[in-house]
This record gives structure tokens, sequence and C-alpha cells, in this order.
């Protein structure tokens, strides 16, 4: 592959570093419920990285996801109009997961028809989507 031959524009080199910063936060998590410690990475449009992991609770659905946890850390610090150019979100478990349904509707409300997804598959490597692959009927508010 060459340095630009990703459809999103995306180098392999960028989507290294944000698996890597993914699993690096992901030894962040507070999970001491489920065990599953869970880290994000968004890549936003100036090619910032942010990065959150899954924080739980003993009221167990009081639970923030890692991919919210990011999402929520990037508004915080660079304002509502942030766009995910990229999100890359990993495990310590060597498990396949993909986001959670709650998780497709967060990552939908700052994505573009571009953004890429990357997320561990069955098979031991990295899945990618858009998201529209993973949620094609996504809420929007009309009132
Ligand atoms: N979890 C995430 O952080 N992201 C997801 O998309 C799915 C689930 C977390 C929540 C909980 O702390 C643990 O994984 C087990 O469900």
């Amino acid at each position: 592959m060459s340095a630009t031959s990703h459809p999103s524009g995306l180098t392999p080199t960028q989507i290294e570093d944000l698996q890597q910063r993914a699993l690096a936060v992901a030894q962040q998590a507070y999970a001491p419920y489920s065990g599953f410690r869970v880290g994000a990475a968004l890549l936003l449009e100036d090619d910032t990285i942010v990065t959150g992991c899954n924080v739980e609770n003993a009221s167990y659905r009081l639970t923030t996801c890692a991919e919210q946890s990011a999402i929520a850390s990037a508004v915080g610090m660079y304002g509502p109009h942030i766009r995910i150019r990229a999100i890359s979100i990993a495990n310590l478990s060597n498990a396949a997961s993909q986001p959670c349904g709650a998780c497709r509707q967060s990552i939908h409300e700052f994505s573009t028809p571009d953004t890429r997804i990357f997320f561990p598959a069955e098979d031991g490597t990295v899945a990618e989507a858009t998201i529209a692959d993973l949620l094609p009927a996504a809420f929007l508010l009309n009132k």
C-alpha cells in the first residue's frame, strides 16, 4: 500500500498510530465489574488525536463506553464543531468487538460519510467500516 492509497486518505502510519493510542488508553480503563478494558482513539479533522476509555459504575447502567468517553473529551477540548476523521477501538482481551449500538449513534453525531471506524474483527485482524455500514438508520431529531 502506498502512503496515501487508503480511500479515506489516511496513511497506514496514521491508522497504526491510532490503533496504538486506543490500545494504550485501554490500560486506563475503570472496568472492575466486566474486566473488559476498552480504549478509543479519535483522529479529528486537523489530525489531533483524542482518546478515552470505558468507565464503569457499581450501578452498571451508568457505565460510559470508551467511544463516548473519547467523544466527550474531544468536545470538551475542542468544542462542538469537531468532526471525527477516524476512530479506532481496542480492548485488552484480544476479543472481537464492534462498537455497541449506543456508541454507533454517538459516533454518528460527529461523523461524515468518510469517517472510518476500526475495530477488532473475529479473525484477529482489524475491521474497517463507515458509520453508514454500522448504523444505516441513525436517529435524527426532526421536530
Ligand atoms: N464497552 C465499550 O467501552 N464500548 C463498546 O462499544 C461496547 C462496550 C464497555 C462497556 C463496559 O464497561 C464493558 O465494555 C463491557 O460491556
